[in-house]
């Protein structure tokens, strides 16, 4: 057994403490304690509250101290949907959006997912591996704990392969938790386009090839389509979603991101775990999510990135009591950032939802699209602890401070993996 970490001093612990994801009112509960202390054992949380009683623990004498006076502790952030096994940023289209060119028509032009699609296939394991690394220790910077990292940048066997792969070395060889997600359809690939019958040949590939392999070889949790104009129809969505499920692969949706398609409709019939993006949804969409137990995983980083004026309808999700969860969708197209802190200044500012809303989005519910909230996403007596501690006296001062890192610690099973050694706020 190791020596027990007592986190103590802090001006606020937020423990997210009960039960399931939350709706509506629940989102704004951070359950806060103040004074209180968090007490680690074996990679779990032992102990969480007032501090006399943490103290008191029989595992608290002899434990190895974090002094966190005047600072925040909450849950590290799940970070529900990334793009995190990519080859080289695409800041060239950046510039060309800026001077007026729109997703859409650089993607007609053979740019966008395409041209990633080219640069994953010409890069090494090893490249890939690199980038990657470096990535997943700047998400952990930022008090980000665990990942979800979909495929998609292949769209051939051999290149799906090797990122799933990856996401599966990568879990062995860093400390944040991966999560696999497979997104062979993402658009259909160059070499399909020019066949008469391209999407249909490239789906048959999908279903007959790609999704019994991947399910097999248990390289991924969860299947995923995009769902958009010039990518994947509801019909085809719908084939290829079906197959994953008969192998065991659950349903995510990227849905109504630049046009209505009826996605958001399709992942609550097929019991998805999460639809994402959904800046396009109608009234209709929200009362299907309100009803169901699909998250409505939104991506403020997204919009922000592209210039686009329309987020998510936020606050009427909320309201119509979906569950709303944040996550960077950090990839080289839409949203090259690794800080959730920056999607939470976001998500407060232009979704128009609290610090609390926010950050319980970004933990909780965020955990429980990835079939996680009984491990991690609170701070609650045997849970992992997966902490971070930020440089704050007020945990709306994490949102409110933009485009700077006032995360000091972060900490993965029990350990810390990441910590600057002065502060960043005073
Ligand atoms: O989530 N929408 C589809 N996938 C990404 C964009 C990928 C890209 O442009 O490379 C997204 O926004
Ligand atoms: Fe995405």
């Amino acid at each position: 057994m190791s020596i027990p970490t007592l986190i103590s001093g802090a001006s606020q612990i937020l423990t997210l403490r009960g039960r399931g994801p939350r709706r509506g009112d629940g989102l704004a509960n951070v359950a806060i304690v103040k004074n209180a202390a968090v007490l680690i054992a074996d990679s779990l949380i032992a102990a969480v509250g007032p501090r006399a009683q943490v103290e008191a623990h029989p595992l608290a004498r002899g434990a190895q101290q974090i002094d966190a006076a005047g600072q925040v502790v909450l849950p590290g952030f799940v970070d529900s949907h990334t793009h995190l096994i990519h080859a080289a940023s695409r800041a060239d289209e950046y510039e060309l959006r800026i001077t007026g060119a729109s997703y859409e028509e650089i993607a007609k032009r053979g740019g966008g997912i395409l041209n990633s699609v080219v640069k994953l296939r010409g890069a090494s394991s090893d490249a890939l591996k690199q980038r990657a690394h470096l990535a997943l220790k700047q998400f952990a910077a930022y008090g980000t704990t665990t990942v979800e990292a979909k495929s998609g940048y292949g769209l051939d066997l051999v290149s799906e392969l090797k990122i799933l792969k990856l996401h599966k070395e990568l879990s062995a060889e860093q400390p944040l938790d991966i999560v696999s997600t497979f997104l062979g359809a993402h658009v259909i690939p160059g070499e399909f386009r020019t066949r008469p019958s391209g999407a249909k040949d490239y789906i048959s590939l999908l279903i007959d090839k790609l999704i019994p392999d991947i399910a097999s070889q248990k390289l991924a949790e969860f299947c995923d389509v995009f769902c958009e104009r010039g990518a994947f129809s509801v019909a085809q969505s719908k084939q290829i979603l079906e197959a994953g499920k008969r192998y065991g692969l659950r349903p995510r949706v990227h849905a109504e991101q630049l046009s209505h398609t009826g996605g958001t409709q399709l992942a609550v019939r097929l019991g998805a775990a999460s639809c994402d993006h959904l800046e396009k949804i109608n009234r209709a969409d929200i009362r299907a999510l309100a009803k169901s137990k699909t998250t409505a995983t939104l991506l403020p980083g997204c919009d922000f990135h592209l210039g686009l004026k329309q987020y998510a309808p936020a606050r009427e999700l909320i309201d119509a009591r979906a569950i709303v969860a944040l996550a960077t969708d950090y990839n080289p197209g839409t949203s090259p950032t690794v800080s959730m802190p920056m999607i939470l200044s976001l998500a407060c500012n232009q979704l128009r939802m609290t610090p609390a809303e926010a950050i319980t989005a970004a933990t909780i519910n965020s955990a429980y699209s990835l079939g996680r909230d009984k491990q991690i996403g609170s701070l609650e007596v045997g849970k992992v602890a997966d902490i971070a501690i930020f440089d704050v006296d007020d945990y709306r001062e994490i949102p409110y401070y933009f485009g700077m890192n006032t995360c000091h610690t972060t900490i993965k099973r029990g350990q810390i993996i990441y910590s600057r050694s002065s502060r960043s706020t005073t």
